[in-house]
């Protein structure tokens, strides 16, 4: 779907569907629906009075004008209680809407920006997330169906505003908002993609097409490369698979007057079946998303070179399968990680942090800062936090503030959770400098804590989406499946960390 801003008034769009929308409790239509509502006599009134339509978040109403007016239809979307109102609500009324007009096959429409003047969102958020909210709406995944959709998506949407100077701007918030959509939607079939497509080599792949199309620097180490830099940890992971492992490195170089590089780490397990510590079969196809955390560096980065700020991101992502053959890693088997570091393997479905150790220490070889790792990392962070919220852990209290600073834009929840040093008491080993699981406490903590002994001094964020990036239920602006989760929020820090 196309989607452009016009200046002029909603009403008299030549378009198959006008959208305007309601918020709860109102008596009287306002705005545009106010002017909708006098040219068509009264309807939506009428509606209302009736109690047909009460404005309710996800309810929609479809009016046809009959020539009343030059729009065919209008769709009136509830927009809730205003008191309630918020960013992520201009998603799901844009994802609403979209998926309306698909349902009903319109091909071209027209929408005003939802919330725009409403309380403290301005007007260059309101319409990127109206836009992120109305592509993200319509994403599915249908790969794989040999029979065609019944219904093709909208051709066109139009975001109309009355007054033209702010056009610039309004173009501003379209153009991130379709760039940060095309990032989440590259996540989304990515971690969709079934695992023997999907392998630590088609994500090389993809991040090479990536690199290519933008001009970017990439180095995609093999075997023999991770042997000579002793990385142990993502060697002994890949040790059980027949796929080979990738270490892919990504450079964006936006800001030839700095030497500093943002780092950017994700866990690519392509597949996770536990290793020798093998995973009940239950949920196990779902260990096809064990990369969305990688998935999410690789879109980040192709997100930062299309919009280009003055900053310099580099994206790391070891790749690999974790699986149980008769060379696999065993539980009381001993590796060494880049930095020297030996580990006791306690438990081989502990493997994200084995893989993360290695792609750290090569983080701070390089001398990136800050460090910010994205990893479906522990079921124990899904228990805490639940499918809705991110969990975030750090050494630098700033750097986190700054990332869930910018969660006010993005919608995407983060919660921080502690970071004691007594938790690290829980990856004490008996025979190695530490081993790779606690005891059954606080598994999310010490996970961290297992990461945090490989970023030394470096600033450093990790960021466990193991709840996110999969969710139980789909949501208002996400489908079945893989949703992208801190693509936005991630590209939206490194803008902000540019000044743009
Ligand atoms: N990939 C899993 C974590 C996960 C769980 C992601 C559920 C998405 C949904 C990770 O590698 C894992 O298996 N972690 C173990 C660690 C344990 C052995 C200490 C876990 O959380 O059970
Ligand atoms: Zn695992
Ligand atoms: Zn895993």
């Amino acid at each position: 779907m196309d989607i452009k801003v016009s200046i002029g008034d909603i009403v008299k769009q030549k378009v198959e569907a006008i959208i305007v929308n309601l918020f709860e409790g109102v008596d009287q239509p306002g705005g545009a629906t106010g002017a909708v509502d006098r040219e068509m006599g009264g309807l939506i009134s009428d509606l209302m009075a009736s109690g047909e339509i009460r404005g309710k978040e996800g309810e929609v109403t479809i009016l046809h004008t009959k020539g009343k007016i030059a729009p065919e239809r209008v769709l009136v979307i509830g927009l809730g209680k205003q008191s309630a109102f918020d960013i992520n609500a201009i998603r799901a009324a844009g994802a609403l809407a979209c998926q309306t007009l698909k349902r009903i096959g319109v091909q071209k429409a027209a929408t005003i920006i939802h919330g725009a003047g409403a309380g403290s969102i301005d007007i260059e958020n309101a319409i990127q997330a109206l836009v992120e909210g109305s592509l993200l709406g319509l994403y599915e995944f249908r790969n794989y169906m040999t029979v065609p959709a019944d219904r093709k998506e909208p051709a066109e949407l139009d975001i109309v505003e009355l007054s033209g100077d702010k056009k610039d701007m309004l173009e501003g918030g379209v153009r991130r908002g379709v760039v940060f959509a095309e990032a989440v939607k590259l996540v989304r079939d990515m971690g969709n993609e079934p695992a023997n497509i999907m392998t630590p080599s088609r994500m090389a792949e993809i991040a090479t097409d990536v690199s290519k199309r933008h001009g970017l620097l990439i180095t995609i180490m093999d075997k023999v490369k991770m042997t000579e830099l002793g990385m142990g940890g993502i060697l002994g992971v890949s040790q059980g698979s027949h796929q080979e492992p990738k270490l892919i490195i990504m450079e964006y170089r936006g800001d030839s007057t700095s030497k500093e590089s943002v780092g950017l780490v994700g866990k690519g397990i392509t597949f996770d079946s536990g290793g020798i510590s093998i995973k009940p079969g239950e949920g196990m196809k779902d260990m096809k998303g064990d990369m969305a955390g990688g998935a999410a560096v690789i879109a980040v980065i192709e997100a930062i070179a299309t919009l280009k700020p003055k900053i310099n991101v580099i994206g790391i992502v070891p790749a690999t399968e974790n699986m149980p053959d008769g060379s696999a890693l065993k539980p009381g088997d001993v590796i060494k990680a880049m930095n020297g570091k030996t580990i006791e393997i306690i438990n081989t479905d502990a493997e994200g942090r084995l893989i993360l150790a290695d792609a750290l220490c090569y983080g701070v070889k390089m001398g990136l800062t800050p460090l910010i790792d994205v990893a479906t990392l522990t079921g124990a962070c899904r228990i805490a936090l639940g499918d809705i919220c991110t969990g975030a852990f750090t050494n630098d209290q700033k750097l986190l503030n700054d990332i869930i600073g910018v969660t006010a834009k993005s919608g995407e929840y983060i919660w921080q959770m502690p970071m004691f040093p007594e938790y690290r008491n829980q990856i004490k080993s008996d025979v190695a400098d530490v081993q790779n699981v606690g005891n059954k406490l606080a598994g999310a903590i010490t996970a961290a804590k297992f990461l945090e002994e490989f970023v030394e001094k470096t600033p450093w964020v990790h960021l466990d989406i193991a709840g996110t990036s999969i969710p139980e239920k789909p949501g208002p602006f996400a489908a079945k499946g893989a949703t992208g989760v801190m693509v936005r929020t991630l590209a939206a820090f490194l803008l902000e960390k540019a000044g743009k």
